[in-house]
C-alpha cells in the first residue's frame, strides 16, 4: 500500500525506516501523464523502493498566470503512481520547503542563460534550488528525469555532480503520443485542434535540414517561435500555441552528443 507524506517530519520518519534499501526517486509537479509513468516504471525496475514527489514549485515559474493555470490533479496522480507500484509519495507544502521565503537559491552560471535560461528568467534557478532540496530530503540512490526538458536534465546532472550529491541522475527518453507530440502536462491546456497541430513541432524538428528551416516552417503554420537552436548534440525548440508554451528536442546525429 502506498504511503503519502504531507509533512517533512512525516517523510523523515518514513525515510529512517528505509535505510539499507535502494531508493529511486521521481520528482514531479503532478498532472502526471505517460511520460511520468515511464519514469516511475523505470524507477520501479531498478530500485527496491520507489518515491515520487508532487510539488508545483512557484520559484521556477516566471509568469504567475502560468503558475495559476498549471493543472493540479493530486488524487488522480496518487492513484496512478500507486497503480505503477510506487511505495512513497511526498507532497510537501511550500511553507515547509521554503521556510524563509526564497531566501537561499542556487544561481545558474551565465553560460546557462541560454534557451530556457534566457526565455524563462528564474526558471533554472528555481529548478536547481528545488531539486537540490528534494534530493537532500529523499537521499535516493537514483533520480529519474526526462529528456524532454533537456536543459533541465543537463543542469541538474551537472549540479548534482558539482555538489557531490550521492544520487545518480538517470536520463530517460521522451515519451510521445502517436502523432509525435511530446507528452507534457501542458498539453491538457490545448484545444483538440491545437493538440493535432502541436504534433508538427516534432515533425519540423526531425525533418528540417537546419534549425532556421524548422523555425520558418513552424512560423508558417502559426506557431509563435521563441527559439529553435542546436546545442549539446540536440535541436531544441520552444514555441507557443494558443498561448500554451511547448518545448521539445531531438538528437542531431551530426553534432557530437553531450556527455553527462
Ligand atoms: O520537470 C519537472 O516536473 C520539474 O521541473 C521538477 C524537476 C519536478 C522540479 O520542480
Amino acid at each position: 500500500m502506498i504511503h503519502v507524506s504531507d509533512t517533512l517530519a512525516g517523510w523523515r520518519t518514513r525515510r529512517r525506516g528505509l535505510e539499507g534499501r535502494s531508493i529511486g526517486f521521481v520528482p514531479t509537479m503532478g498532472a502526471l501523464h505517460r511520460g511520468h509513468s515511464a519514469l516511475v516504471e523505470r524507477c520501479r525496475a531498478e530500485n527496491e523502493i520507489v518515491a515520487v514527489s508532487i510539488f508545483v514549485n512557484p520559484l521556477q515559474f516566471d509568469d504567475t498566470t502560468d503558475l495559476e493555470r498549471y493543472p493540479r490533479t493530486l488524487d488522480q496522480d496518487i492513484a496512478l503512481v500507486e497503480s505503477l507500484g510506487a511505495d512513497e509519495v511526498i507532497v510537501p507544502s511550500c511553507s515547509e520547503l521554503y521556510p524563509h521565503g526564497y531566501r537561499f537559491r542556487l544561481e545558474p552560471h551565465s553560460s546557462d542563460l541560454v534557451l530556457e535560461g534566457e526565455y524563462r528568467p528564474g526558471f533554472l534557478q528555481g529548478v536547481m534550488t528545488i531539486v537540490l532540496k528534494l534530493l537532500n530530503l529523499v537521499r535516493a540512490d537514483r533520480a529519474y528525469f526526462g529528456e524532454k526538458d533537456y536543459q533541465q536534465l543537463r543542469v541538474v546532472t551537472e549540479m548534482a555532480r558539482e555538489f557531490f550529491l550521492p544520487t545518480q541522475i538517470i536520463p530517460c527518453p521522451t515519451v510521445r503520443e502517436e502523432s509525435g507530440l511530446a507528452m507534457s502536462s501542458r498539453n491538457a491546456l490545448l484545444s483538440p485542434q491545437a493538440r493535432d497541430k502541436a504534433a508538427y513541432l516534432f515533425q519540423a524538428l526531425t525533418t528540417a535540414a537546419a534549425g532556421a528551416q524548422a523555425r520558418a516552417a513552424l512560423e508558417a503554420r502559426g506557431f509563435v517561435v521563441e527559439y529553435v537552436e542546436e546545442r549539446w548534440g540536440r535541436r531544441l525548440a520552444a514555441v507557443h500555441l494558443e498561448g500554451v508554451r511547448l518545448i521539445d528536442n531531438v538528437p542531431v546525429p551530426e553534432i557530437r552528443p553531450c556527455e553527462f
